[in-house]
This record gives C-alpha cells, sequence and structure tokens, in this order.
C-alpha cells in the first residue's frame, strides 16, 4: 500500500515509521524533519550486497554513492553492511574519513576535480579514482610523483547509452561532460595514455547511464558495450583491464502505483550476461563495482512539515502552505518530480482533495507538488512527504537563509537525530 514497508498507519490513525508514530517525531524535533529509517536503509544494503554474492560470488563491491544522501552516519552504516563508497567531492571524501571508513574501499568520481582534491585521494589511499580527462590524467600522475604513491584509476567512459525511467536510447552520445567517448577513438587512446603513465595504474572502466531507470535491459546493453570496448583494448594495447564499474541508477518507487525491478533480478541478470559476454570474447570476469544510491536510501526516508495555511482559489486551484520547500526538497522546481503526500495525523481518512503544496520560499515556483490528492487538511496538520530520502537533504540549500532540516533516524520504535539542523547561528557563522 506504501511506497516503503516501514511505513505504516498506527491504531491512532497516524502515519509511522520504523514502528515511531510521525506525530511524535513532529512534536519532538520540530518541523519540518528528514526522518530516515535505519532498518529499511540496511535492508537495501542487504539485498545489493547478497545479490552481488549470490550472483557473482567474491567478484564484485557494492559502493553506495553517497551524493544521494551523505553525512558520517550513513558512512558508518554502509561500512558495516560490508559496502564500499561513491565519493564525488573533497567534502563528501571528507566526510567518509571523518567517519572511518576504509579509504580503500572508495571510489572518487567527478568530471572536474581540482588539485586539492586529488592530492587529497592520494594522499588517504582512496582506492580508485575515476579519471574523467586526459588533463586529469596528467594532473593526477603529477601528483603522484611528487608524493611518490601510486593511484588506481578507472577511466569514466561514455557507453553512448542514455536510460530515463522508461525508455534508454543507444545515443552515439558523444555530447556529456562526462568522461571519454568510444565511437571518436578519445577512450582508445586515453587507456593506451594511462597505461604508459608511470605513477599510474589503470586497474578498469567505469560507465554511469542514469538515474531513476526501471529497465534491466539498458544495463545489460551498456555492460555489453564496456565488454565490446574491453576486448578491443586487449586487442590493441595487449592488457586485459580487470575491473569494470557499471555504475548506480536503479529506479525506486516515489508513487505507488510505479513498480521498479527488484535488485535480485537486476543483479541476476546483469551478472549472468557481464560473465556471458567476457566468455564469448575471450576475456576473464571482471572484478564488477555497481554503485546504487538513490535505491539505499530513497524510500527509507519521509519528510514532515506542519500546514501553516489552506488558500482555496476558487475554480483555480487550493494552495497548501508547509513550512519547508525547495530549500529542503528542490527536486520539484528542478524535475517536477512527482511525490506521494499525505496528512500524517489523518493517515487513514480519504484522500478527497486535490492541492498544490506550496513552500515557503519567495518564489512562486517553490512548489512540492501540483493535483496532488491527499486528506481534508487545516492549519497545525502535519503533512508527510514520502520517499525523500535521497536527493532531499543532499541537494537541500539555505535559500531565503532558512535553516536546513535536521535528519533523525528512527529504528524499531526508537530515534535520533544524525544531522542537526541549522539554527540561525550557524547561517551567520562564516559570514564577517
Ligand atoms: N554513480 C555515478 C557515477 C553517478 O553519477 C550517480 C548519480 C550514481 C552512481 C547514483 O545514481 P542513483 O543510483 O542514485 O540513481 N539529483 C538527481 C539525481 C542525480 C544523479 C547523479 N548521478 C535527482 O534528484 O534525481
Amino acid at each position: 500500500m506504501f511506497v516503503s514497508d516501514c511505513l505504516n498507519i498506527n491504531a491512532n490513525g497516524h502515519l509511522t515509521i520504523g514502528n515511531v508514530d510521525t506525530m511524535e517525531l513532529a512534536k519532538q524535533y520540530g518541523t519540518p524533519v528528514y526522518v530516515i529509517d535505519e532498518q529499511a536503509v540496511r535492508n537495501n544494503c542487504k539485498a545489493f550486497v547478497s545479490s552481488m554474492k549470490e550472483n557473482y560470488g567474491e567478484n564484485g563491491l557494492v559502493l553506495y554513492a553517497s551524493k544521494a544522501f551523505c553525512c558520517k552516519e550513513m558512512c558508518r552504516i554502509c561500512n558495516e553492511e560490508g559496502m564500499g563508497l561513491d565519493v564525488v567531492s573533497g567534502g563528501e571524501l571528507y566526510t567518509a574519513i571523518s567517519a572511518g571508513f576504509p579509504t580503500e574501499k572508495i571510489c572518487f568520481h567527478g568530471n572536474n576535480k581540482t588539485v586539492q582534491e586529488l592530492t587529497m585521494a592520494v594522499e588517504n589511499g582512496v582506492g580508485r579514482i575515476v579519471v574523467d580527462n586526459i588533463e586529469e590524467l596528467g594532473r593526477l600522475d603529477s601528483i603522484c610523483k611528487e608524493k611518490n604513491l601510486k593511484a588506481n584509476i578507472l577511466l569514466r567512459i561514455k557507453p553512448g547509452v542514455e536510460a530515463h525511467t522508461h525508455e534508454f536510447i543507444r545515443t552515439g552520445q558523444i555530447d556529456s561532460k562526462f568522461g571519454f567517448a568510444i565511437e571518436t577513438g578519445e577512450a582508445l587512446d586515453a587507456v593506451k595514455k594511462a597505461i604508459a603513465t608511470e605513477n599510474i595504474n589503470i586497474t578498469g572502466l567505469h560507465c554511469h547511464i542514469g538515474s531513476q531507470i526501471f529497465d534491466i535491459d539498458p544495463f545489460v546493453f551498456a555492460a555489453k558495450v564496456m565488454l565490446d570496448f574491453m576486448a578491443l583494448v586487449k586487442k590493441e594495447t595487449g592488457t586485459e583491464l580487470k575491473e569494470l564499474n557499471l555504475g548506480g541508477g536503479f529506479g525506486i518507487k516515489y508513487l505507488s502505483t510505479e513498480n521498479p525491478p527488484a535488485f535480485f533480478d537486476y543483479m541476476n541478470t546483469v551478472a549472468g550476461k557481464v560473465k556471458e559476454y567476457a566468455k564469448e570474447l575471450g576475456l576473464n570476469s571482471p572484478f564488477i563495482f555497481i554503485e546504487p544510491g538513490r535505491s539505499i536510501v530513497g524510500a527509507a526516508g519521509i519528510t514532515l512539515y506542519t500546514v501553516g495555511s489552506v488558500k482555496e482559489i476558487p475554480n483555480i486551484r487550493t494552495y497548501v502552505a508547509i513550512d519547508g520547500g525547495m530549500f529542503d526538497n528542490p527536486r520539484y522546481i528542478l524535475y517536477q518530480s512527482k511525490y506521494e503526500i499525505m496528512c500524517a495525523n489523518k493517515a487513514n481518512e480519504p484522500k478527497d482533495m486535490c492541492v498544490t503544496v506550496a513552500g515557503k520560499c519567495c518564489e512562486s515556483g517553490d512548489l512540492i507538488g501540483e493535483h496532488t490528492m491527499i486528506q481534508q487538511v487545516e492549519p497545525g496538520d502535519i503533512l508527510a512527504v514520502l520517499s525523500t530520502g535521497a536527493y532531499n537533504f543532499s541537494m537541500a540549500s539555505n535559500y531565503n537563509r532558512n535553516g536546513r532540516p535536521p535528519v533523525v533516524m528512527v529504528n524499531n520504535g526508537e530515534s535520533r537525530i544524525i544531522v542537526k539542523g541549522d539554527s540561525y547561528e550557524d547561517l551567520v557563522r562564516n559570514d564577517i
């Protein structure tokens, strides 16, 4: 019935998450507040880790794409669940290091890492640096030379597959800011250069075809393109690359009507195809990485808000104003992303009110949903927006000098703060 098993309705007709009454959470921590269920996160981690093991043995590693939701507690949980980590900035790397995450299990992405970020990665023994362009290869080599250290790298490749929720296209897509194109020959050139670069050890390749993808076919297709390219590399250079990172992008339920494939089915199909293609091409099965982000945390999280006003504009629409908005969830204004929204304290009542949920920022487009059916609400009610665990906190801002809400983690009836909200003092901390 709900987008996630961690949600339920208790005897008082209140929405619960991780067996905690959302009304209690709103009272204890105030609103807006992000709430994430620890068991749901851990179950998702376990589902990926075990499906990797069952379908590909010990020859793979699941990396959590921390851009989806990054904080120290999340890094600790991923480490406990036996996962590696994908980071994409010095800030994410710093968070992981601060949480004691084993750096050899970190993969560092980004299309324009700074010298400072690369240095930080090299000095801290980051497991794989995913090199995006030739300039970066040179920069990394100089840093390694100066530090007398060697970096293990993957090269970011454009497989020419672009996937969205329900469709994918073979674009031959060379118009992307990420990575090297196969079609133009630049990818092969880059591999040759990397092999010849003294302080760099190229272990393999990386690709990422998109996000919130519901079909397995585009992943299979991308794997085929990458293995074909690995075979070409072997033929042209005599070097067989050992590793293949297939990226993330697995879709989740934002609406209860959506039906993404189970992680197991994805791993079963892709792992099987990787082995089959490798064999056909005369290659050893590569060590594979996958990088789920959204699918680990997205449906495990909700955001709670308090309704401040209900403004009915006859024959046009009814605005329900909440105490959050684009500063804690910019995904509607950016992508018109759809969410399931409900009145948490009237969870058993019928959803018979069609509303536009508006944020509190001075901007007309600051909405969280339009033409959304919710229960009859009035000021003081608590609204819950579901599936906000990924890319909400991580893309939050202080627009209009609103403080970012705290993140509360719940676990079987208990709750604790894992990231404090911004105080007014925090908002002026860096002002001179
Ligand atoms: N690996 C790489 C190299 C990526 O670029 C991404 C996401 C992932 C893994 C994780 O993808 P996921 O499993 O979370 O789909 N802000 C957007 C999403 C941007 C995703 C960017 N890259 C949103 O809110 O929908």
